[in-house]
């Protein structure tokens, strides 16, 4: 017999009846073309971003004070929202509270020009405290994206400073409703104080984990929604360590993008998502007075994330037919000519002592290591927290030539490995069956060994990285080259 928890797994989703039974009827193929150039605005939406300490409580942490940075006054994570054609125009300050705290803002996952990625030392100077910055671009994708810091990213992000950025125009048909939801635990002590952002021990395992879970800073977080409807959700985990395994109980939905990328709608049982990764559902929701769980079944015990809780007249009576997003024009990767690239994730000799280590309960504090490197892509472990050293690229690509990355964790621990600028096409894996799809993070997990298809974009350096943030800062970071 499956128990409902083996039907949640990602293994049983996509393997098995599971499937054909929930099998959505008008599928439309939809042609892409390859992309020729970066597309030209027709209007300018302006963004002022100001980064500081703002002292705020959670409800999530039950009204204690915390402080919290973040991008802008009176709101927990800005939503960015912006139409498809649009120029971005970012200011932004930093008032971050602590001398030499510098910053700049990654785009995560928009194919913009190298110079505007966001990546202090490597495509632009930090800004100072004190200091103005600027960004100017013009996304050429619909979907679901977000901007966060590139430096002492275990803390900023830890604190709070992550913003959603939304970019429209990918509706064929526009669903009753749409909620932004972004998951984010947080490290603090009952007395309302930030523990440490990183530990030894956990950098150089799964990661730091938070004491406590949020959705949008409530637990659970309530949404008020039309009854019978098909509503949109845009669900990000912006942890900077938390694997999960995200689906309803007992209601009808589906997968529409994975990481902002429209595909046939996938029946959502579950899903597993890994730190940046995102998820673009279509829920049907409760009749009036009736309610739905988004759940994470990770753990043993399964965690509800939100509540949607239905009312007012119902919307629609007809089956549960998804519509599929339009699908943005990619470069296709030419599958007979791309080179492969290997690429092996693993634990340096430290790393695996301190694992042993902690496994021991042996108090590991004394190893106090002036370089944190526990992991390393290809044998190269990044030097340093931030990005002032840079060793050689992992790779060179041609811009517009076809590669196949070969993914290869080589450890007891999952990675969600992302890449700037550039969208992977995700095609098999070595131990599940993957739906095909584009991602610019890709979850491997323990001892998994992923295909992912990529053609080169726009020249320049960009980052490749664990987004387990004290996997990235310890190590397991490198950056590829686009000559
Ligand atoms: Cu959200 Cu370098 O990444
Ligand atoms: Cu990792």
């Amino acid at each position: 017999m499956v128990t409902r928890r083996e039907l949640l797994t990602g293994v049983a989703a996509f393997s098995g009846s599971a499937v054909a039974s929930f099998a959505f009827a008008g599928r439309k193929a939809i042609a892409r073309e390859p992309v020729i150039a970066q597309p030209v605005a027709h209007d300018t939406k302006k963004l002022f971003l100001d980064l500081a300490e703002r002292p705020a409580a959670l409800p999530c942490f039950d009204g204690k004070t915390l402080p919290l940075w973040t991008f802008q006054e009176g709101t927990l994570f800005p939503v960015v929202r912006m139409k498809l054609g649009e120029r971005l125009d970012t200011r932004f300050k930093n008032d971050l509270p602590r001398p030499g705290e510098y910053a700049s803002i990654h785009w995560h996952g928009l194919r913009i020009p190298n110079d505007q990625d966001g990546v202090p030392f490597m495509t632009q100077k930090p800004v100072d405290p004190g200091g103005v910055g600027t960004y100017s671009f013009v996304p050429p994708d619909t979907g679901s994206f977000f901007f966060h810091t590139h430096c002492n990213s275990t803390e900023h992000m830890g604190r709070g400073l992550v913003g959603a950025l939304i970019i429209e125009g990918d509706e064929i048909e526009p669903p009753d409703a749409e909620y932004v939801l972004l998951m984010k635990d947080w490290r603090i002590s009952p007395d309302g104080t930030f523990l440490p952002f990183s530990t030894d021990a956990g950098a150089a395992k799964a990661g730091t984990p938070g004491t406590v879970r949020s959705v949008n800073g409530e637990r659970p977080a309530v949404f008020k929604v039309p009854s019978s409807a098909n509503v949109r959700i845009r669900f990000y985990n912006v942890d900077p360590t938390r694997i999960s395994e995200i689906g309803f109980e007992d209601a009808e939905a589906a997968i529409i993008a994975i990481d902002g990328n429209g595909l046939d709608p996938l029946p959502l049982l579950s899903w597993r998502m890994g730190p940046a990764m995102r998820l673009d559902i279509l829920l049907r929701t409760a009749p009036a007075g009736g309610s739905v769980r988004l759940m994470d079944f990770f753990a043993k015990e399964p965690v509800v994330l939100a509540e949607f809780h239905s009312e007012g007249p119902p919307k629609r009576n007809g089956k549960f037919e998804p519509t599929p997003l339009k699908v943005m024009p990619f470069p296709k990767v030419d599958v007979n000519g791309a080179q492969q690239i290997p690429f092996i994730f693993s634990a340096t000799a430290t790393g695996e002592a301190l694992a042993e280590l902690g496994n021991s309960g042996i108090e590991i504090g004394s190893l106090c290591l002036a370089k944190r490197t526990f992991w390393a892509i290809n044998k190269q472990a990044w030097p340093g927290m931030d990005h002032k050293d840079l060793g050689p690229p992992l790779a060179v690509l041609k811009s517009g030539q076809s590669y196949i990355f070969d993914l290869q964790n080589t450890t007891p621990h999952s990675h969600p490995i992302h890449i700037h600028g550039h969208t992977f096409e995700v095609m098999s894996s070595s131990m599940r069956h993957v739906p095909p799809h584009r991602a610019d993070t890709v979850l491997l997990r323990p001892n998994e060994r992923v295909q992912a298809g990529i053609v080169g974009g726009q020249p320049g350096t960009w980052m490749f990285h664990c987004h387990i943030i004290d996997h990235q800062e310890a190590g397991m970071m490198g950056y590829i080259e686009v000559t």
